[in-house]
């Protein structure tokens, strides 16, 4: 579990960018955070992975602030992907990039560089490509596979769909999606809540170096008022269902009316439609 309790921090002194931020994130769970540019949803992350310390309050991993963790402890615990690929990347291979996680922690051991093979199968990476001739969907997966290999139960993922194309944006959100299918911990800060609705369980709404709101995403991304306050805009299928069960009383009470997703509300429509045929 990670918990944070009334946590201030900032770059400098004169500045205090986060104001009090206090949230839990259960085991297996996935959540995103979202909020305007600026609002303190990174600078939230790096105090997850201990790049910044707090200045008063405290992060606590497992029950242990990270105040207490050796750098490597907390890269056991936590697998960080950074806003740009680019900060992340420091190796001529594709294949010394994935073995860099392991070297750094001192378990670079048969079972590792195995492990690296593996994932350069199930990546389709080509291992002796140079990372930084790939185009940039593709150091983002680098990147992100650079965190997989090593397992770590949690993983925090500063804007992982930030700059890829559909596609790209697809094969990197189905890994994910696998990672926390098999158990590990997801918080994701995420700009397109299209992919918050399709993903996260949970939606934590920051805005000007506090949290402002949280809940399930169900409950999040209907909440105007909320959403409004950090600036946010609600996925284009939640207004489709807030107005089509406002035009018409009789389907607020199907999931038409409370569809999400695109997927939830084509099986809503498809739902409500053949009970209609069938009768
Ligand atoms: N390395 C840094 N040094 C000084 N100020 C920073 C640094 N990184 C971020 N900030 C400031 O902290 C505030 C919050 O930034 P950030 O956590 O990156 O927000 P978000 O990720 O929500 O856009 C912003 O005002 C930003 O200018
Ligand atoms: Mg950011």
């Amino acid at each position: 579990m990670i918990e944070f309790r009334d946590v201030h921090a900032s770059y400098d002194a004169n500045t205090p960018i986060l104001k009090g931020v206090s949230f839990t994130v259960d085991d297996g769970s996935f959540v995103a955070f979202v909020g305007t540019n600026g609002a303190g949803k990174s600078t939230t992350m790096r105090l997850v992975n201990g790049l910044l310390k707090p200045e008063s309050g405290t992060v606590l991993i497992d029950g242990v602030p990270t105040t207490e963790l050796k750098t490597s402890e907390l890269a056991r615990r936590v697998g960080f992907l950074f806003q740009n690929p680019d900060s992340q990347i420091c190796c001529n291979s594709v294949r010394e990039e994935l073995l860099f996680g392991f070297r750094a922690l001192g378990q670079l051991d048969d079972a590792a560089r195995a492990r690296v093979e593996e994932i350069i199968e199930e990546f389709g990476f080509n291992g002796d490509d140079d990372p930084f001739l790939l185009n940039r969907g593709t150091r983002q997966l680098l990147a992100l596979a650079s965190i997989v290999v090593l397992g770590t139960p949690v993983i925090v993922l500063d804007e992982p769909t930030t700059g890829l194309d559909f596609r790209e944006c697809v094969k990197v959100m189905q890994i994910i999606k696998r990672l926390h299918e098999e158990g590990t911990t997801v918080i994701m800060v995420c700009h397109d809540m299209e992919v918050v609705a399709d993903f996260a369980e949970h939606v934590i709404v920051m805005n000007d170096g506090r949290v402002v709101g949280e809940g399930p995403t169900f409950d999040v991304l209907r909440n105007r008022s909320l959403l409004a306050k950090a600036s946010l805009i609600p996925p284009q299928v939640v207004d489709v269902s807030i107005a089509l069960a406002f035009m018409r009383p009789d389907l607020a009470k199907t999931p038409i009316g409370s569809a999400n997703t695109l997927d939830e509300m084509c099986e809503a429509v498809s739902e409500v439609y053949c009970a209609k045929h069938s009768r």
